[in-house]
């Protein structure tokens, strides 16, 4: 499975630390940012985003302080379903029933084992389809008509 993964300064620490967990079981490409320097986050989530919907990834992964204002942005990027996650059962069912194909995490919320614990469920969770799927569908609608797709 391939993985991009971005942050800003506010989530660079986790983003080192997460890349580190995962490097050795999955294909990861990490966006930077690189250091603590202070960037902007929009232009990481929207990179992350657009490696997902054109397919060079199958999952993103964001940090920054919160996760929020990447999930904002990312979720600007017609496709794409980015959750914030605080907790392992949200992991679980946003891939089951939401389908999220980005996850948004938070330096400054989570601890590091959480953080963690939280990637591995979300990773090895599955969309479960059925009556999920047609809800899916009734989200892109709402992108169609804004002639986003
Ligand atoms: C950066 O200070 C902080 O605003 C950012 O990392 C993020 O939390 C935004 O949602």
């Amino acid at each position: 499975m391939k993985i991009t993964i971005g942050c800003d300064h506010g989530g660079l620490r986790l983003k080192e630390t997460i890349v580190q967990h995962l490097k050795e079981r999955y294909e990861v490409t990490d966006i930077g940012t690189y250091s603590t320097e202070s960037v902007d986050f929009p232009s990481y989530a929207e990179e992350v985003a657009r490696s997902v919907t054109n397919k060079e990834a199958d999952l993103g992964i964001l940090v920054c302080g919160t996760g929020i204002g990447m999930s904002i942005a990312a979720n600007k990027v017609p496709g794409i379903r980015a959750a914030v996650v605080l907790d392992c059962f949200s992991a679980q069912a946003t891939r089951e029933h939401n389908d999220s194909n980005v996850l948004c995490l938070g330096e400054r919320v989570l601890g590091e084992g959480l953080a963690l614990r939280i990637v591995d469920t979300w990773l090895s969770a599955e969309f479960s389809g059925g009556r999920h799927s047609k809800r899916l569908a009734l989200v892109e609608n709402i992108e169609r008509s804004e002639g986003l797709r």
